[in-house]
């Protein structure tokens, strides 16, 4: 996108920007000089093999959990769980099946010290979006997996962060449903245009929902490509779905980023 007079608008500072980033458990070396930058309004997939590192990244990006070394900006600012800056959905995000719905969907607000009566408020505002309407009064058991999976992804969003971290969220789920929560994905992004970092294994979901794709070494992990994907209607009003041969394309270039041994050309 250029302005009027066809010069480049400024590259905006990035969102979240690790540098360098270390992260070792007892002696077992996880994150190694992890390097990543992610803009705002960027939808980033991170991909990697199991065990790589993943979620230990975004527990260090959540402020839950701290680098060994390196440094971790989010904002400019490095990353503590009260700053309000950054929303987390963990690979386990278990709803509380004594609560109703909407008192899940509000939990996060609650927790933050908004008053029950306004966090559930603003939780319903949601409902209908996340195609959840008529079960605010249910009970987790009685939802789908992909209901649940919604309603968890309600509950991170409802924070209004800016930044969005989802480890995972479609990875318990059968191919079908997941398939359609993916799309149903690409077009929330559309329409909030959060910043999102996305956790995932599986390389089609990271193209049909990403503008980059950051693929992880093996552990110990550091960000060994970055792949663009060639959004024609980045900016623009229409959906987010790139034509087959590219998609194609694009995959192939990130399986051959994940299957070339570490330290060779990429
Ligand atoms: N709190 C912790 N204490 C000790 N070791 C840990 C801790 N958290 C993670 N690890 C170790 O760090 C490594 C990376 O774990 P992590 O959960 O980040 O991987 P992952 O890439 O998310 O894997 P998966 O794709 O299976 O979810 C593993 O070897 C794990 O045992
Ligand atoms: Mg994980």
């Amino acid at each position: 996108m250029s302005t009027p007079d066809g010069s480049l608008p400024p590259t905006p500072d990035p969102r979240l920007l690790l540098r360098r980033v270390d992260k070792s458990y007892d002696g077992l070396d996880v994150l190694r000089s992890l390097e990543l930058s992610v803009a705002p309004g960027e939808f980033a997939a991170v991909i990697g093999p199991s065990g790589s590192g993943k979620s230990t990244l975004l527990n260090l990006v959540s402020g839950l959990d701290h680098p060994t070394a390196g440094d971790i900006l989010v904002d400019g600012e490095p990353p503590r769980t009260r700053s309000g800056r950054v929303a987390y959905m963990p690979q386990k995000d278990l709803l509380f099946p004594w609560r109703t719905v909407l008192a899940n969907t509000a939990l996060g607000l609650e927790a933050q010290g908004v008053r029950r009566t306004e966090a559930r408020r603003r939780a319903a505002a949601l409902f209908d979006a996340f195609g959840l309407d008529g079960f605010q009064n249910s009970y987790p058991s009685q939802l789908s997996g992909g209901m649940r999976q919604r309603a968890a992804l309600l509950r991170t969003v409802v924070l209004e962060r800016p930044l969005l971290l989802l480890d995972e969220p479609f990875g318990a789920l059968d191919s079908l449903t997941r398939h359609d929560l993916q799309r149903w994905l690409a077009h929330m992004w559309h329409t909030y245009r959060w910043t999102v970092v996305l956790v995932t294994h599986d390389i089609r979901e990271a193209v049909l929902l990403a503008d980059t794709i950051h693929v992880l070494s093996p552990r110990p992990a550091s960000v060994t490509a970055r792949i663009e994907v060639p959004r024609p209607s980045r900016g623009g009003g229409g959906p987010r779905s790139l034509d087959p041969v590219t998609a194609a394309e694009v995959e192939e270039r990130v399986l051959a980023a994940l299957a070339a041994p570490v330290g060779a050309p990429r």
